[in-house]
């Protein structure tokens, strides 16, 4: 049984998952190199867990105790030496994985189950130099951000791992409350992030022609398609409408629609104009300064009442 968690990298990302298996029970080490990372990291968590218990979703006692089981390391052995399952949450670099789980192979148990949190890397290159025993107990768990409020865990072993093992790391994500999607191959991007640029790839492309504004466009996906698929999957939506009309309006639309095979012109604009969004105040929408952190609340607001609602999603 796989009890004791460790998490590498204590960024956006590590720092949350590591809260969402304390959350459930579960004795975490957190291993974070840099200082003025591991100085945020207790106060955020800590902020998190403040949310969860004002809505509800867990008590204060329970949140108290969550917040011991965490053990924050600045060094890698001593956070990793005695684990059963251990998830790396560094940067998107390629050559910084590899050696990472290299080193985590030379200190972890040779039984523990190795996890990388990539959001677009390939696993098969990353584990290709770890011993043939690693390699078959190392596999994808992609969380979404905020991993305390977003439900979904992607998990893909590209064949490679044993089916016993595989279903060890699926009933381990939904012990602590997660909806797993299981990911049959090692495609990059697994299947949220594609599905979710496919959409952007539409939508940067009617910004950019002018056909409607940012306010316009949203609307009609929040309160479209989006409205149905927090609910309902594409390929339900497609067996509710028949697959006859998708056959004709797929005909019609997709020989008009953006097919670019990389990101949009008017995105390298922005980003080289300075305008990333909230964190520089522009991005598709004008930001006060004052007001970013009213703005972040208010979407996790908005993720909250999603969250409270998708209890009795199926
Ligand atoms: N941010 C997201 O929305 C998101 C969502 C899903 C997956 N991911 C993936 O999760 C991973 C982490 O992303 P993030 O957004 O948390 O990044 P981040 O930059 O916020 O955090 C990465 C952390 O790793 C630490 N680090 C650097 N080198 C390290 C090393 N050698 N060993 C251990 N820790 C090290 C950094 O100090 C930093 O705190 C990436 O692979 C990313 O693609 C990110």
């Amino acid at each position: 049984m796989l009890q004791r968690i460790g998490v590498i990298g204590g960024g956006t990302m590590g720092r949350g998952i590591a809260a969402c298996f304390a959350l459930h029970g579960f004795s975490v080490n957190l291993a974070e190199p840099s200082a003025a990372q591991r100085a945020t990291i207790r106060s955020e968590v800590a902020d998190g867990f403040r949310l969860l218990v004002d809505e509800n979703f867990v008590d204060a006692d329970t949140a108290v105790t969550a917040f011991d089981r965490i053990a924050l390391f600045e060094a890698l052995a001593p956070a990793v030496q005695d684990r059963d399952f251990i998830v790396e949450a560094a940067p998107e670099k390629m050559e910084l994985k590899q050696a990472l789980l290299a080193e985590i192979d030379g200190l972890a148990p040779a039984d523990a189950i190795f996890a990388t949190n990539t959001s677009s890397l390939p696993l098969a290159p990353m584990v290709a130099a770890l011993p043939e025993a690693r390699q078959v107990r190392t596999l994808v768990t992609h969380w979404y951000n905020p991993p305390l409020l977003m439900p979904l865990v992607e998990i893909s072993a590209f064949g490679n791992m044993p089916s016993d093992l595989l279903e060890e790391v699926v009933t381990l994500h939904r012990q602590i409350g997660k909806r797993v999607a299981k990911v049959a191959k090692d495609v990059p991007g697994l299947i949220a992030n594609r599905i979710q640029q496919a959409i952007a790839r539409e939508v940067f492309s009617l910004i950019e022609q002018g056909v409607a504004d940012a306010v316009d466009i949203d609307t009609a996906l929040k309160f479209g398609p989006a409205f149905r698929y927090a609910t309902t999957g594409q390929l339900e939506v497609s067996d509710f409408g028949g697959l006859d009309i998708w056959l004709t309006v797929g005909d019609n639309l997709l020989a008009v629609m953006d097919a670019s095979k990389q990101a949009s012109a008017l995105l390298r604009r922005k980003v080289a104009e300075g305008k990333l969004g909230v964190k520089s105040g522009e991005g598709f929408y004008q930001y006060d300064p004052t007001s970013t952190s009213s703005v972040r609340r208010a979407f996790l607001g908005r993720l909250i009442t999603q969250l409270k609602a998708s209890r009795t999603y199926p």
